[in-house]
């Protein structure tokens, strides 16, 4: 597939933000001497080639020639089936696993080259994590597993009890204080790993599927919670998740992995209509596109940019399942507006033919190639 089609305009984040974080052409393999694959540098122009020879000798690439940039404030979601490489990449980014070959650049500095103390003080202080199999210590509580951070980091300890009975009451586990891991189900243990990586108030938050343990109100309320979070601490964040309607309300972008390669980075949007292949297409087939796509994607083609008298307004951003009260039976058509300047409008035909289109389009790529997909183990 050509290169345009898998690394849409979402490639990359929005050119005038500063990249928190830059991933470089990451590989992660496990085996004997992996080192060795690497030393010339012809190889690495066929990562998917190199990656096929290494699995032929048993080794295990497990992240292959990983590229993306995640901007300060930004929500990065990685999705992809089990075993495509995600926590892989993630675990890379703080060196918790040591990376076979790349670069990983947090503000501008190759993280490859620092030295053991220095990446220590980096996690201490810059990096908070949540880990897919919680992490906690278990011979210390609550209470000890969420402050045991901050006394790393040597805060006074006025100020670390506040922070801490701070985060518990945010994560819900206000009561519980003095249980210990095994004494808490998976979902109370999760929201103490969310609480402990917290605390830190970390730039870089790396979250690994840590709602997954949850059971579905609770996790809507947590997904609520991180958004208002997020909100007001701008955080760069990476966070996977199996879910895509997860991915769908959190993410600004998606990078969906297979096989320990990057198949497609892209805004939700971009990865629902224009799935880079049938592998992308069947992750996004449950979502419902009128929860996604927006007035601008379903404008009447050659429509008057002047809204008539007393004709309702909508925003371009608005989607279109907010569009439908309004056009079922009330108004011929809505004027969508973008910034200061009516784009077009919105008519009960535009919005059917948008999502015939999509729906069409989405078919296409899955059957494109007809090869194994998500169903199979997602
Ligand atoms: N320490 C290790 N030694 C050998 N192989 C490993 C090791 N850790 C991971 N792998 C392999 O690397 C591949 C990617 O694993 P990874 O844990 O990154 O997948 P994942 O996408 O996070 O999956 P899941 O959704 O199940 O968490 C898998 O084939 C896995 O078996
Ligand atoms: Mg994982």
């Amino acid at each position: 597939m050509p290169e345009d089609d898998t690394q849409p305009s979402g490639s990359g984040p929005s050119p005038e933000l500063e990249p928190k974080l830059q991933c470089r052409n990451l590989w992660k393999v496990y085996g004997a001497q992996p080192e060795s694959w690497f030393r010339d540098p012809k190889a690495l122009n066929d990562p998917a080639a190199l990656a096929s020879r290494m699995r032929e000798k048993n080794l295990i690439p497990a992240a292959v020639d990983v590229n993306f940039d995640v901007a300060q404030g930004e929500i990065f979601v990685i999705m992809g089936l089990s075993g495509s490489g995600k926590s892989t990449v993630l675990r890379c980014l703080s060196r918790l696993v040591e990376p076979t070959f790349g670069e990983v650049l947090l503000d501008g500095e190759d993280l490859l080259r620092k030295s053991a103390r220095e990446l220590i003080e980096i996690r201490r202080h810059k990096m908070g994590m949540v880990f897919q199999n919680f992490g906690l210590m278990p011979h210390l509580n609550v209470i000890e597993n969420v402050t045991f951070p901050l006394t790393l980091q040597g805060m006074p300890e006025k100020e670390r009890r506040k922070r801490v009975e701070n985060v518990i009451s945010l994560v819900g586990l206000e009561g519980r204080e003095d249980s210990y891991p095994h004494q808490l189900s998976g979902g109370q243990q999760q929201r103490v790993g969310i609480a402990r990586s917290l605390a830190v108030e970390p730039e870089l938050w790396l979250l690994d599927e840590p709602f997954s343990a949850l059971d579905p109100m609770i996790r809507r309320q947590m997904q609520d919670e991180f958004l208002h979070i997020q909100s007001t601490l701008k955080k760069s964040i990476i966070f996977i998740t199996h879910d895509f309607l997860e991915a769908l309300r959190i993410a600004d972008r998606i990078m969906l992995m297979r096989d320990g390669m990057v198949v497609q980075i892209g805004r939700p949007v971009d990865l629902i209509t224009n799935p880079a292949d049938s592998y992308v297409a069947e992750f996004t087939r449950d979502v419902p596109l009128v929860r996604v796509m927006t007035a601008a994607d379903a404008l009447a083609p050659g429509a008057t940019q002047q809204p008539s008298a007393g004709q309702p307004e909508v925003a371009a951003t608005a989607t279109l399942e907010d569009l439908l009260p309004q056009l079922a039976g009330r108004y011929d058509a809505l004027a969508v507006r973008k910034g200061d300047r009516i784009i077009g409008q919105v008519t009960p035909e535009s919005l059917i033919d948008a999502l015939a289109k999509r729906t069409a389009a989405h078919g296409a790529a899955m059957d494109e190639d007809g090869s194994e997909t998500a169903k199979d183990s997602a």
